[in-house]
């Protein structure tokens, strides 16, 4: 393993980073363990955002090394276009239990992106094999993120990563976003204002006429635009809606899955069901990459009475690759094993009260949580919208614990595995970081 500095930075594009700033000053991680990273000089680092959210049984679990191991020795790639290998078949009966079988049928991909372009190919997919092929209109959220794929990045809402890119798919129109710091400010758990932001469907669904539109993608919980929680009532106002007008919803669980609030899916978290749910991350412990689409039987049985062939024309090269199959399978049995779940819900509110507990430090504005998230809003400097909480990163990646930010949120995200002790260390070093802050 190598340990060492690269002998060059140059040639590597890195993605949603400036470049410039990193190579000049770069942070490298070359190994990590359970909460922990060790970065190139030796120093550990406490996780704080389980790597990029994907990480919630803890780094280097040795059940999902082992598999990941044995699997590449065994079958190193194996296609799953009409052609099998029993892991793909496996994990999906294991991710319906983990589902509680609420959703019938799982597609696998290999990123969120792709989750997501996905789903929106098949809620379009459906309504044509319904016979309904008027409804081809996606409706997004302001702020969203749904990945950097055309469909994802079209039914997203963050402006910068918009703009230089158009023109995007067309049809698409997008929801407001529910953030109100002057009602909702310190919140825990569900803000209690925001529900009747749900409506604003009806008047998209006038504007277009409901026979035009396809789907609604929303992140049950916004997290890369900086933790948006959604107002008490929303989602349920939203799954109203969607239900009487014909339009499908979905669910955009990323970050969500995968016991991020504590509960296997936001979709238990909320008790809210859509008929699509896009996973990526946690579903291999972000040991492989892979993601995977879970669509209720309704939506599969419409492909089904097709004429006898190929019924969706879709799927990648490595959907189901068999190191990712055997990563996932381990990591589903490590939750239950471990009881990942129930620890989770045991720190959850000590986690809560340490992150409010910074409430009153220089420049905080907002703390918001929910499960094991929070997000941390700062106000900006004038002209300067995200340095200072770049400033915060910086520092507190020299001070040994890894955070977050967007904009100028900083948003914590740790793996779920994490003791009070952890707890202590990363909001201990975090007050220390914001107390200096300019
Ligand atoms: C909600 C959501 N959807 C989609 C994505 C895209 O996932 P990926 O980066 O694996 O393509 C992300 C990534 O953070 C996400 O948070």
């Amino acid at each position: 393993m190598n340990e060492s500095r690269p002998e060059s930075m140059s040639s590597f594009w890195m993605p949603f980073t400036n470049n410039r700033d990193f190579k000049a000053h770069p942070r490298l991680l070359v190994s990590a363990e359970g909460m922990y990273y060790k970065d190139v000089d030796g120093n550990a680092v406490l996780d704080g955002t389980a790597g990029l959210w994907c990480v919630p049984c803890g780094h280097a679990q040795p059940k999902i090394v082992a598999a990941v191991r044995e699997m590449v020795g065994q079958l190193d790639f194996a296609p799953t276009f009409q052609m099998g290998h029993p892991a793909a078949f496996d994990l999906a009966e294991r991710l319906m239990d983990y589902t509680n079988h609420k959703f019938g049928h799982v597609f696998y991909t290999n990123s969120g992106s792709e989750s997501v372009d996905t789903a929106l190919k098949m809620a379009l997919a459906y309504h044509k094999a319904r016979g309904d092929a008027g409804r081809t209109r996606l409706i997004g959220r302001e702020r969203g993120y749904h990945g950097v794929g055309f469909g994802g990045l079209s039914v997203g809402g963050i402006g910068p990563n918009r703009k230089a890119f158009g023109p995007l798919l067309p049809g698409v129109d997008h929801l407001p976003h529910t953030h109100n710091l002057a009602k909702n400010a310190y919140s825990r758990g569900e803000p209690e204002h925001g529900a009747e932001l749900a409506d604003e469907l009806e008047r998209i669904v006038a504007l277009h006429d409901p026979s035009t539109i396809a789907a609604v993608i929303v992140e049950p919980v916004a997290g890369s635009t900086g933790v948006l929680i959604p107002p008490k009532g929303y989602l349920k106002r939203l799954r109203e809606l969607c239900t009487k007008h014909g339009i499908l919803l979905i669910f955009d669980e990323v970050i969500t899955g995968f016991g991020r609030l504590t509960t296997p899916f936001a979709v238990d978290y909320f008790d809210v069901e859509p008929d699509m749910m896009t996973t990526a991350k946690g579903l291999t412990n972000g040991t492989v990459p892979m993601g995977a689409v879970f669509s209720k039987k309704f939506i599969h049985d419409a492909f089904m009475d097709a004429p006898a062939g190929i019924e969706l024309f879709h799927g990648y090269t490595y959907s189901g690759h068999p190191l990712a199959c055997a990563a996932s399978l381990a990591t589903l049995e490590v939750f239950q094993e471990q009881g990942i779940l129930d620890h989770a819900r045991e720190v959850q509110p000590y986690w809560e009260d340490a992150v409010h507990s910074l409430r009153g430090l220089p420049h905080v504005i907002d703390i918001r949580t929910i499960g094991l998230v929070a997000g941390i809003e700062l106000a900006s400097i004038p002209g300067k919208v995200g340095a200072r909480a770049f400033a915060a990163f910086k520092q507190a990646f020299a001070d040994g614990i890894l955070i977050r930010t967007t904009g100028d949120i900083i948003a914590l995200s740790p793996p779920l595995v994490l003791e009070k002790k952890h707890i202590d260390e990363l909001f201990g070093k975090l007050a220390t970081v914001l107390k200096n802050l300019d």
